[in-house]
């Protein structure tokens, strides 16, 4: 924020121009279709969607992208709602039992661990009464061996990473993934003998077959949620995914999707709703609009349409503030692939440099939106939606390498906040910290020490 103030539009190899940005994620895709490699990448990794590079990302994202269309999303609804039951009804118990107190990215790191682990892996954590379930302990193992090996790999020189004896200690994170790789590939191989179908990420990606043509759905564009949808971004999508003439992912491939769909699914949802529900707490009124609009649309069975769900304005302007104020991804990353001049700056980007987009910094910029460091979810309510200019709301990204897990993200998390405000009230207690206190700032993520408010039931 600091730079972003201090410096011009353009700093660094860092671009807080909007018309730049755009020029970076959209207009010239191309140039800017990767992020820049790790160092020294395990194989299966360099599969996952996240890391995977040129005719390799595109054949995977172009394949899998129906995986997550709004009709695809609609059927694993059902899904998601029993875990947020079984999540309900635990914390229910909780409360009931006299817990007044809670740490929230715990408590919703449970409830996303299992719409995850259902979802991606058809497999019941059951987290809520058994926190040593070995998904948990292999998800905990990967990413705390991903976290380490990645500094390791940014800081080591290049010939001890190379080095045997760097490789046997860093790769004991393999067991993670193991773990994983074993899960799938047995769940794969029973799907296969008892002809079973499921409506899971795993049984999507194992029937996915690449779509001739556009790989949206019409109905995708209604739950765009603030992103740019014009003609440009609508180009570069085309574009992006032309020449694909593969049809279906290997099966190392599905095994590297799932992985990453855990990998990224589960923390940064579980820590969009720990601030939705912090912020809530620091603010009575907002809770009860929440109420007030949910309200009216549970049946009386206590159950939500997901077309309901997904159109409450209130809802969705709350998540929006949420992202807008504690993104999880600080700034977006992409490399040169060739020479590139930036608009008419006269700067010229070289390939190989890799830029970056300051998307903390854009959110908290009071031009873009006035008193920035205020939580207002009513800056996105839908009389005031024209106010926000493209492109300064990046929370997921933009163009066709943004987050492919978007609609399911987003689903989760309202449905969980539309249920916990329905039954409880979140309020501020002597533990909770005003403002959030920070841990060191790993790989663009911000992560709160702790979130810890009161709650009782309503
Ligand atoms: C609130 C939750 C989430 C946030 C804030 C978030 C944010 C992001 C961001 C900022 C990116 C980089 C986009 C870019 O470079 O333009 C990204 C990429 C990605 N996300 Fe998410 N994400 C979330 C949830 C999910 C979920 C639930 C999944 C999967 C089930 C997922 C899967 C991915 C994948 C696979 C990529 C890489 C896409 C590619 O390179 O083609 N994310 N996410």
């Amino acid at each position: 924020m600091e730079w972003y103030k201090k410096y011009d539009k353009i700093y660094g190899l860092i671009v807080s121009d909007l018309e730049l940005i755009k020029q970076i994620l959209v207009k010239d895709f191309n140039a800017f279709r990767n992020r820049q490699p790790r160092a020294r990448s395990k194989k299966q990794i360099m599969k996952s969607m996240f890391r995977a590079r040129d005719d390799d990302w595109k054949r995977v994202r172009a394949i899998a992208s129906p995986t997550f269309s709004s009709g695809k999303m609609r059927k694993m609804y059902a899904l998601i709602n029993r875990c947020c039951e079984d999540f309900i009804d635990s914390f229910d118990k909780d409360v009931s039992n006299g817990m007044n107190e809670v740490e929230l990215t715990r408590l919703m790191g449970a409830y996303t661990m299992d719409v995850i682990a259902s979802c991606a892996f058809a497999t019941k954590t059951n987290t809520y009464a058994d926190p040593n379930n070995p998904f948990i302990a292999s998800a905990f193992n990967i990413r705390n061996i991903a976290v380490w090996k990645g500094m390791l790999d940014t800081f080591i020189p290049r010939f001890l990473i190379n080095n045997y004896i760097y490789r046997r200690v860093v790769d004991v994170g393999a067991s993670g993934m193991d773990f994983f790789n074993d899960v799938t590939r047995s769940l794969i191989k029973k799907r296969k003998e008892n002809h079973e179908k499921h409506n899971d990420f795993l049984q999507l990606l194992l029937d996915a077959e690449r779509p001739e043509g556009d790989i949206r759905e019409a109905s995708d564009a209604n739950e765009a949620h603030h992103v740019n949808e014009g003609k440009d971004e609508m180009k570069a999508n085309a574009e992006a995914f032309t020449g694909v003439s593969e049809k279906k992912l290997t099966e190392d491939e599905i095994l590297a999707q799932c992985l990453t769909f855990f990998t990224a699914g589960y923390g940064m949802t579980a820590l969009t709703l720990s601030h939705c529900t912090y912020e809530l707490a620091l603010n009575p009124g907002l809770q009860d609009r929440l109420y007030e609009e949910t309200k009216e649309a549970f049946n009386e069975k206590g159950e939500m349409d997901y077309e309901v769900l997904s159109r409450l304005p209130f809802l969705d302007a709350l998540i929006s503030e949420t992202l807008r104020n504690s993104p999880q991804i600080l700034h977006l990353q992409r490399e040169a692939m060739e020479d590139v001049m930036l608009g008419n700056t006269g700067v010229k980007i070289e390939k190989g440099v890799s830029v970056e987009i300051p998307v903390y910094a854009i959110h908290h910029d009071p031009n873009h939106y006035p008193d920035p460091f205020t939580f207002n979810p009513d800056r996105f309510m839908p009389q005031n939606r024209d106010h926000i200019q493209p492109y300064t709301y990046l929370p997921f990204g933009s163009g066709p390498r943004n987050c492919i897990g978007m609609r399911f993200a987003l689903l989760e998390a309202k449905l969980a906040l539309a249920k916990i405000s329905h039954s409880f009230r979140f309020s501020r207690v002597t533990d909770t910290d005003v403002p959030v206190v920070y841990t060191t700032v790993l790989f663009g993520s911000l992560k709160p020490k702790r979130l810890v408010v009161g709650v009782h039931k309503r």
